[in-house]
């Protein structure tokens, strides 16, 4: 079931709605700003209720929304490096947000923008128009969002298609913590990940080339480990990231739905388990968390992320396009899933 209720105004005067997603048991709170999902209520071990996604009481705090917490992110996820972007020969100058490259979509990225939305049945549909040349980006793009939160998987469906030869990796950058927003770090949270290889970067976090084994390093989540157990490791992937903050290559392709990963925190039991057809996840740790939350004050390891997606920066790297590319041809059909199963 899908209700549907005001969040407040924008700056400039437009209403915010927030639909809740219910499936008796637990219940998903999304917003039309930013397709933010502000709240993710299910029960631990014991049926106590429990919101273990971290987000924001008011408007005015997500149109500051440091760290983008809960939003979708588009054109693209993750960074470009130096913001260059080429397809089909075309050379395009993105904006650069990050330490000289392009992070996360530019200046005014998915995350900040009112979707048209629809609710048909069980299912919330966000669409939203991006004109060509916005953020320097070819191509008109139309993109479809498509929320469902049913059994305890809040399941979400991505499509886009553009006009002209562009480049599109969507994610959604929800920050958990299973054991409930504002209960202090993640460190403990034991996790898995179906990945044998992750992707260095350069001091400025992007990608330039090469992939590294995780067998015998701190990045080996294929046996359950606490976040927290390695995250320390003088490893020079780990300091340039300032704890985990990497994309993990997983062992399925792109196309392929696969449980990839699960992550489940001791004190409420609450296990998370991931799914995706994308060919990569970004594990970030919130290394860069430092903000008043909806309960409590967020520091930094208060949460942590798993953004699917193609791997940042493919578009300058061949290898990493290989294994999956971000380049959407003029009238093909960009489609991803992405699914977190709640369970305790
Ligand atoms: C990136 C981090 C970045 C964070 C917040 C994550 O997706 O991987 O490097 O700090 O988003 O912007």
């Amino acid at each position: 079931m899908i209700t549907q209720e005001s969040f407040g105004k924008t700056a400039d005067g437009k209403e915010v709605l927030a639909f809740t997603l219910s499936d008796g048991a637990s219940h998903v709170k999304i917003l039309n700003l930013g397709g933010i999902v502000q709240s993710i209520v299910v029960p631990d071990r014991k049926g106590t209720p429990t919101d273990v996604a971290l987000g924001y009481n008011t408007v005015k705090e997500y149109e500051q929304n440091d760290g983008y917490l809960g939003a979708l992110i588009g054109r693209f996820g993750n960074r470009i490096g130096k913001g260059e972007l080429t397809v089909e020969g075309k050379k395009y100058a993105l904006y650069c947000n990050d330490r000289g490259n392009h992070l996360h979509g530019g200046k005014v990225g998915f995350n900040a923008k009112i979707w048209e939305h629809a609710i048909e049945g069980d299912t919330l549909v966000l669409t939203l128009f991006s004109p060509d040349g916005e953020e320097n980006y070819p191509g008109n793009l139309k993109v479809t969002v498509k929320y469902s939160f049913q059994g305890g998987a809040l399941k979400i469906c991505y499509h886009a298609v553009s006009d002209k030869a562009t480049a599109v990796n969507l994610t959604n950058h929800t920050y958990f913590n299973l054991s409930g927003e504002g209960d202090g770090s993640i460190l403990d949270h034991e996790l898995t990940i179906d990945s044998d290889l992750i992707v260095p970067t350069n001091e400025t976090q992007i990608p330039e080339g090469g992939l590294r084994a995780v067998k015998g390093t701190p990045f080996d989540f294929n046996e359950a480990k606490p976040i927290g157990r390695d995250i320390g490791a003088k490893d020079i992937d780990l300091l340039r990231g300032n704890g985990y903050d990497h994309s993990f290559v997983l062992k399925a392709p792109k196309g392929e739905m696969k449980e990839y990963g699960s992550i489940q925190s001791p004190k409420t039991g609450i296990r998370m388990r991931c799914f995706t057809d994308m060919p990569a996840v970004q594990l970030y740790t919130g290394n860069g968390l430092s903000q008043q939350g909806k309960t409590a004050y967020y520091g930094k390891r208060a949460a942590f992320c798993l953004e699917t997606g193609d791997i940042p920066n493919n578009v300058n790297v061949p290898e990493y396009a290989a294994l999956g590319s971000s380049v959407l041809k003029a009238g093909e059909e960009y489609t991803h899933t992405c699914i977190y199963k709640f369970e305790a």
